[in-house]
């Protein structure tokens, strides 16, 4: 492993409100960030986020606000800062695709790629989706219509929504000239697109037809919400072309020779949702090479959150906030809800009556109440003063609690660095079994007992390995559930413990 670690989430659009989609890849991100803090030191580790502003949706849904488009991007990203604030999202760098040192990377790129000649001009016709900004080739929509046919209600194969069609004079970038270069990469590279499926995904739909060249430039008169082409005053950048180029005009520059230089490239990982998967794994990679620039280690898609089984949607009504859902259940329990419910990769459903069940059976039952049992003891059997840990002789089930105290690390560390497949929510298994373990070790030794039979050297060491037990539960804990492990680190943190409250009252 090297020794820094660079990692990004998408830019999100701000044509809507975040919602717990949005906060997952972010959380996700944090937890893992903050993980790579505590192994690499907080110098080696650099976290971006950001949001995407140009293009016609952004344009559209400031019309619709009545505001200009600058402006009305400037108070939607309020939103997305203040949820990631609130949600303790700890980003080293927030970028906006409207930013100077963005336009500059972005003009100064398509420079590039257009005197190298993989940027050249020809006329476009096909279908367009507005809303996730992409174009179909007419084979893509008919396979098995003749090519020159156009007919009359097309929809997205993506969103299902209106498609338009469109014949215009635009700029396209060299994509179907390293396919095959790209293909042979992500095979000599298998980390580079996980989870494996979605490995398996972009090779078969790489083998399985010729790419066309990508239409990177949207004539002014339909679009002026963009960055301006260096080489056509009649032409801005198409969104997704400008928004990829983040990642590197954050942390970096091209000098003189056109090379770009940067203290934290190439990123470890994008992490993405499954629906952009083609954007970073093909167009990206492909622009990388072009520039000559080297390849993230991995682009990680992670799955979908659906609401009641069905997709998440503005029409459907049924967009879940989650600022409004960490209000309402705590910051902790919502971060741990996303990260424990669903294997990272998969799809998964929201509900609150999950959250809820989640609660109840892990953080009320069993952390909640390792915690609030230790503490009480403590107070009872020593005036509140933690006993330093007596070296006595472990019983077998306090000697596999010290044995798998030994391990823990080792088993987290695993499961975050293998083969960058992230299971998060195997990690807090982890975590929970030791929790259990400990639970359990309360209930079989019956402390009550010794403390009647005036056994104190015992209940010392009992209580001794207990208190080790939640220091590494906090320990291990923190990148998941930032706050939950300050606040035992403040109660158990001192000679004398500070109880407070229960940390998560059981909800009836
Ligand atoms: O695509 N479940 O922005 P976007 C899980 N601007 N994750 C979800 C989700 C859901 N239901 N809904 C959204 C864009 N996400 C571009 C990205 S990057 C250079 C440009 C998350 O606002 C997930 O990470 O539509 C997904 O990839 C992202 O939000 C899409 O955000
Ligand atoms: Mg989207």
């Amino acid at each position: 492993m090297r020794n820094r670690f660079y990692i990004t989430t998408p830019l999100y659009y701000v044509n809507a409100s975040p919602h717990i989609g949005h906060s997952y890849t972010n959380i996700s991100c944090d937890c893992l960030g903050r993980y790579m803090r505590r192994r690499l030191g907080d110098a080696n580790v650099w976290f971006l986020t950001g949001t995407d502003e140009h293009g016609q949706k952004i344009q559209k849904a400031a019309q619709d606000a009545g505001f200009e488009p600058g402006q009305f991007a400037d108070k939607m990203v309020l939103q997305f800062k203040r949820l990631w604030k609130d949600l303790n999202i700890s980003f080293n760098d927030f970028i906006r695709t409207t930013e100077k040192r963005h336009i500059l990377t972005v003009q100064r790129v398509l420079e590039i790629l257009h005197e190298k000649g993989d940027i050249y001009p020809a006329k476009y016709e096909g279908f367009y989706c507005t809303p996730c900004e992409t174009f179909w080739t007419k084979t893509q929509i008919y396979p098995d219509a003749p090519d020159n046919e156009k007919r009359g209600s097309e929809n997205c194969p993506d969103c299902k929504r209106h498609l338009e069609y469109i014949s215009e004079t635009n700029f396209f970038f060299k994509l179907s000239l390293y396919q095959d270069w790209l293909i042979s990469y992500i095979k000599d590279n298998p980390v580079f697109i996980r989870p494996k499926i979605r490995q398996h995904e972009v090779l078969s739909f790489l083998e399985m037809q010729k790419l066309s060249d990508l239409c990177i430039s949207r004539p002014r008169q339909r679009l002026t919400w963009g960055i301006p082409l260096p080489f056509s005053q009649d032409h801005v950048c198409y969104v997704w072309f400008d928004a990829l180029i983040n990642y590197i005009s954050a942390v970096g520059s091209f000098d003189q020779n056109n090379n770009y230089n940067s203290q934290w490239w190439p990123a470890d990982l994008h992490l993405i949702g499954k629906d952009i998967l083609r954007q970073h794994a093909i167009y990206w990679p492909i622009m990388l090479r072009a520039l000559n620039i080297a390849l993230p280690k991995t682009v990680f898609a992670h799955g979908w959150w659906m609401v009641d089984e069905s997709k998440m949607s503005k029409s459907r009504g049924n967009v879940v906030s989650a600022l409004e859902m960490a209000e309402k259940y705590g910051i902790d329990t919502y971060r741990y809800f996303l990260l424990r419910n669903v294997p990272f990769g998969l799809d998964g459903n929201f509900s609150e009556e999950s959250i809820i069940n989640r609660f109840n059976s892990d953080l009320a039952n069993d952390l909640g109440n390792l915690v609030y049992r230790v503490l009480t003891m403590i107070e009872k059997y020593f005036a509140g003063r933690i006993p330093a840990c007596a070296a006595a002789e472990y019983n077998p089930s306090a000697q596999a609690i010290k044995a798998y105290l030994e391990a823990l690390d080792g088993e987290i560390s695993a499961v975050f660095t293998a083969d960058g497949d992230y299971n998060f929510s195997l990690a807090l298994e982890k975590i929970w079994l030791l929790i259990n373990m400990a639970n359990k070790y309360i209930e079989d030794t019956k402390p009550w007992i010794l403390f009647k039979e005036n056994k104190i050297e015992e209940l010392r060491a009992f209580i001794g390995l207990l208190i080790e037990v939640i220091k590494k539960v906090s320990d291990s804990l923190w990148p998941f559930m930032p706050q939950t492990a300050e606040s035992i680190t403040e109660q158990i943190g001192k000679e004398k413990i500070t109880k407070g409250l229960p940390l998560f009252p059981r909800i009836q």
